[in-house]
């Protein structure tokens, strides 16, 4: 089935917030930021700015009706600013205009004295003056200490990986209505409803059930939304309880880019053992995350880089610390794969080390230390593995040998071109690693001419969970699609969601809505059970009619969703679902956090112009663990795009801050994205059916973040093409690799012992 969205999309008629009509009478926002990383406010002098044409009004956190804060995991991130600013682009006032231009042009008159204060931007500089957001945390199997002894090989060394901007097409913004008796509804392009909606009251004083958080689709989120769009629907929802006017914000991009969090950028200590045979026996590392200015979700994706800190091979003495760095940074906060890939880099830049040393390929290192079925992470949990299935079959279907010749023979042939190779597999865990947050809702109502409406507690933002909660309610009721609409998520409809995060939307919503379907249809069948005197076992629905012992009857949906209301029948539903199995102990670090993981291995293969730096990335070859995909078109569009999207943070995107805290990459023109030109030019996915028994709606696994981590195989495959040119190159292991990075790693010396 197609994407239910793709007609809409296509024809420009899919309604984005921006899209929303507008109410009259309703204002508009726009934030003045900090233009300092860290200090004192001494002043600031909105005189000029109240004055500027068009101007209702401008708060500070003077005018703050509930608490100035924000935080979600750790009350520690203000609002608006008071006496101190954090972070350059921290918002200081919120000018309300009677235009968006009118609202800019204020800002800009807005004045401020800041005593500054010194700037840290470097995590390890952080954590060196004890500024920590949470306590570290350390995960632990075996005992290295004594590993060390038995390694024949060991190596140490250090391993960065760079942030990375969401760069959702659709910018933040909210747009909030106020109501009779204080009571507002919220439109936002949040990914998390729920945290909008305490956010929201948080910050106005009011109980949660005055505010309504409405959100029809998102223009993508990952994971800049789950908890980033809370302050702009604060700031509107503020503005509309205390002027009695609706009022809009939508970021332009310049300030969506400078006063938002991204991907957190980590610096990491390792070391690594091997036997004589290349198993790894032991792996030491020290994460150093770059949290920025609060904590934000940082501690939640701090965890998640210990938990895949190891990806997926079976070692069986780990040590993982991870310190969460408390800088000068705007807050940074969920990115697809939330922490894991930045954990994968480091065992992977580890094992490639090591293989460099060694003079192997780092394949064969790979290879030999996937995890099999049994084999126990760092945090207690068991593998059930796909890893050997994915990259046996990897290997085969692509023809690696082949592959790997040919690309040794272009190298022997040609001078100023080289090709390189990389193998990346990858596990990544499939639930919230908070395990309170893993349990979904959803609301079926039938009406009375066999129409149905489902409403549940995901978010849309493009990766098709909207779609496949239709499939899941047409499939149970035996109903054609079109007989069902998926409504915008709105907390008066379904309450207390999580947010659409950790790839686990459609599990944890599709069963709710499979399950208050199954109700619906239970109900309905024992109406056919009574009306033709048959056992309800009997009674299935299929093909928009009533089936008998599998015999299709002159009976169909319509009059059945009759005949049950006539009988004063429910035809409506709500049903709630907690993914069984999972517990996790944070005092012991073990547990089984996950409700399953997802595996693949991936094949990526580029060329380097030798000359320039330039490269291109010629394939990417997948085979990916989909369980059985419910959806297979949906499921290869996210696969591509986490693809290009990890080929992006490792290759292109180059985040910099100056050492003032400014972001020197605040557009497009200083910051890039791929574009269909940088798409690797074949991008093959083959399906593993692993057709055993999971935790997935329909065993359909969760594919949302893990083939982003897909991507890093691009850096290591671009290390691969510079040694080819210049084996004695020396390339620090940090990415992305960019071409002017390639360049000087072309023509580079080794270092000095
Ligand atoms: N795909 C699109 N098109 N747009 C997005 O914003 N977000 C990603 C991923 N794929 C995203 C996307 C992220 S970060 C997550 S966690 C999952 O989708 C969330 O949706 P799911 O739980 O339904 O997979
Ligand atoms: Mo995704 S980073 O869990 O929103």
């Amino acid at each position: 089935m197609k994407n239910i969205d793709s007609r809409t999309h296509t024809r420009g008629e899919s309604i984005y917030l921006d899209d929303i009509p507008l109410i009259q009478g309703t204002l508009f926002g726009a934030s003045f930021g900090s233009p300092v990383a860290n200090g004192v406010i001494k002043k600031l002098d909105l005189s000029e700015a109240e004055k500027a044409p068009g101007v209702v009004k401008i708060l500070t956190y003077k005018d703050i009706t509930g608490a100035n804060q924000i935080g979600g995991i750790v009350p520690d991130e203000p609002l608006l600013a008071d006496h101190h600013v954090d972070f350059c682009g921290m918002p200081i006032a919120f000018v309300v205009a009677e235009s968006t231009e009118a609202a800019h042009a204020a800002v800009k008159k807005i004045k401020v004295e800041i005593d500054p204060l010194p700037v840290i931007t470097d995590p390890r500089e952080a954590q060196a003056l004890g500024q920590l957001i949470v306590p570290p945390r350390t995960h632990r199997l075996g005992d290295t200490q004594s590993a060390w002894q038995h390694c024949q090989y060991i190596f140490d060394g250090v391993a960065e990986t760079n942030g990375q901007e969401h760069l959702y097409i659709e910018t933040q913004g909210a747009y909030a209505i106020p109501q009779e008796n204080n009571a507002l509804k919220i439109y936002s392009s949040t990914q998390s409803p729920r945290a909008t909606q305490q956010a929201s009251c948080k910050v106005l004083g009011l109980p949660m059930h005055q505010v309504e958080v409405d959100v029809i689709r998102l223009g993508g989120g990952f994971g800049g939304k789950e908890d980033q769009a809370n302050a702009w629907a604060a700031l509107c929802a503020l503005a509309a309880h205390l002027l009695k006017k609706p009022v809009k914000y939508a970021l332009d991009r310049m300030e969506d880019m400078a006063m938002t969090g991204k991907r957190h950028p980590y610096s990491s200590d390792f070391k690594i053992g091997l036997d004589k045979d290349f198993k790894i026996l032991a792996y030491e590392v020290t994460f150093y995350q770059n949290a920025g200015a609060a904590a934000d979700l940082s501690p939640a994706v701090l965890e998640r880089t210990l938990f895949h800190c190891t990806n997926t091979y079976f070692i069986p003495n780990v040590q993982a610390v991870a310190y969460s760095c408390k800088t000068n940074l705007p807050p940074n906060t969920a990115f697809r794969g939330f922490g894991g890939p930045q954990g994968m880099f480091v065992i992977e830049a580890a094992i490639v080390k090591a293989a460099e040393n060694l003079g192997v390929d780092a394949s064969v290192i790979q290879q030999i230390n996937l995890n099999k079925t049994g084999d126990e992470f760092p945090y207690g949990q068991l593998a059930v593995s796909e890893a050997r299935a994915c990259w046996d079959k990897a290997e085969s279907k692509f023809d690696i040998s082949r592959i790997k010749v040919e690309t040794e023979d272009f190298n022997k042939n040609n001078r100023l071109y080289k090709k390189g190779l990389a193998m990346m597999p990858i596990c990544f865990g499939i639930s919230f690693t908070n395990t309170m947050m893993n349990q979904g809702r959803a609301l079926v109502h039938v009406y009375t001419d066999g129409s149905v409406s489902v409403s549940t507690g995901a978010v849309e933002m493009g990766q098709g969970v909207n779609t496949k909660m239709l499939q899941v309610a047409a499939f149970v009721f035996g109903i054609d699609s079109d007989k069902v609409k998926l409504q915008s998520t709105s907390t008066s409809r379904v309450a207390n969601t999580s947010p659409s995060a950790a790839s686990a939307t459609a599990d944890l919503n599709g069963k709710a809505v499979f399950m208050a379907c199954s109700q619906i249809a239970d109900r309905l069948k024992q109406v056919i059970a009574e009306e033709m005197h048959v056992a309800a076992e009997s009674v299935t629905l299929k093909d928009n009619h009533v089936y008998i012992n599998n015999e299709k009857q002159d009976y169909t949906w319509e009059r059945l969703i009759m005949a049950a209301f006539f009988k004063r029948v429910s035809l409506s539903e709500h049903a709630h679902y907690a993914t069984p199995e999972i517990h996790y102990d944070k005092l012991k670090e073990k547990g089984h956090p996950f409700a399953y993981h997802v595996y693949g291995t991936a094949i990526t293969q580029v060329s380097i112009d030798c000359l320039r730096g330039t490269y291109e990335i010629d394939a990417v070859k997948v085979v990916h663990d989909f369980g059985v995909s419910m959806n297979p078109l949906i499921d290869r569009g996210q696969i591509e795009g986490g693809i290009v999207q990890g080929i992006g943070w490792m290759t292109m995107e180059e985040l910099i801050y100056d050492k003032n805290g400014k972001l020197k990459s605040n557009a497009l023109s200083t910051y890039k994205v791929p574009d269909i030109y940088s798409v690797p030019k074949v991008l093959d996915i083959d399906f593993l059916d692993s057709s055993y028994d999971n935790l997935a709606i329909f065993r359909s696994k969760a594919v949302g973040e893990p083939p982003l981590m897909y991507g890093i195989g691009a850096y290591f495959a671009l290390r691969n093409a510079i040694k080819a040119f210049n084996p004695s190159a020396h390339i620090p292991l940090s990415a992305p690799m960019t071409p002017e990075k390639t360049l000087m790693a072309l023509y580079s010396k080794p270092l000095k012992p």
